[in-house]
């Protein structure tokens, strides 16, 4: 399955940003290597400008997050729609940070998902345990029950991120072991041609050894995806 490398931005992106995206694509020698998929979502302030300026060079672009509704009285939200309008091709679903921030339960991260589908984007549901919960021993259980809660009903192709809450910018991963483990789990409760990616403290350093486990199919970068000398070795880790 080809690769996919994804890198989300999260509130960052002002300022270097257009120097790093460029500076990324020169080290590729001006376009991106075919034999993976990569990707970037930065914030919805420049995903036009940068769908617009550097999709031919060979990057996908998405958004961090996505209304279920189409268009309506929804302040400071956007639309599956409006995402699909600047050019881009995914949206992320369901990040940790979003169903902490702001209470997103699974009914509403698969309201979102749906909605991605039905405007033409592959959605990446993110799913993870917590500390705590891993350390309880049912970190299976939790991405189980978040799974079958938020995957979409809708008929198209989806990713799935497994994001374990702990390791989200924090240095610290799981041993390639437990990846490995939640991947094979989340395999057997995804159709057969959903893309894995493991994010959580992914670096130049240990992308890798997490890429080249059987069931991760790529990889959702957060701090590492912001400067082209850690999102460049990162991509190149890819099989
Ligand atoms: O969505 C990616 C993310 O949550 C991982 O962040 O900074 O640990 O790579 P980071």
């Amino acid at each position: 399955m080809k690769s996919l490398i994804a890198g989300n931005w999260k509130m960052n992106g002002i300022g270097q940003a257009r120097v790093e995206i460029e500076s990324l694509i020169e080290r590729f020698g001006g376009s991106m290597p075919g034999d993976r998929d990569i990707l970037i979502c930065p914030p919805a302030t420049i995903l036009r400008d940068f769908a617009r300026s550097y999709s031919d060079e060979g990057i996908q672009f998405g958004g961090q997050d996505c209304h279920a509704n189409t268009s309506g009285a929804h302040t400071g939200d956007i639309s599956a729609e409006m995402i699909a309008d600047t050019g881009a091709s995914h949206v992320i679903v369901g990040h940790s940070e979003r169903r902490a921030d702001h209470g997103e339960s699974d009914e509403i991260v698969k309201a979102k998902a749906n909605a991605a589908l039905r405007a033409g984007l592959t959605p990446i549901i993110c799913v993870g345990e917590t500390r705590e919960q891993r350390e309880a021993g049912i970190a299976q259980s939790v991405v189980g029950t978040q799974l079958e809660g938020s995957l979409p009903d809708a008929a198209g192709v989806f990713v799935v991120a497994y994001e374990p809450v702990w390791a989200i910018g924090t240095g610290l991963t799981p041993t390639i072991q437990d990846i490995a483990e939640m991947h094979d789990f989340i395999r057997a409760k995804t159709p057969e041609s959903t893309r894995l990616l493991y994010g959580g403290s992914v670096k130049p350093g240990n992308a890798q050894e997490i890429l080249a486990i059987s069931n991760v199919n790529g990889a959702l970068v957060g701090g590492a995806s912001l400067k082209a000398d850690d999102f460049f070795p990162i991509i190149n880790a890819a099989p």
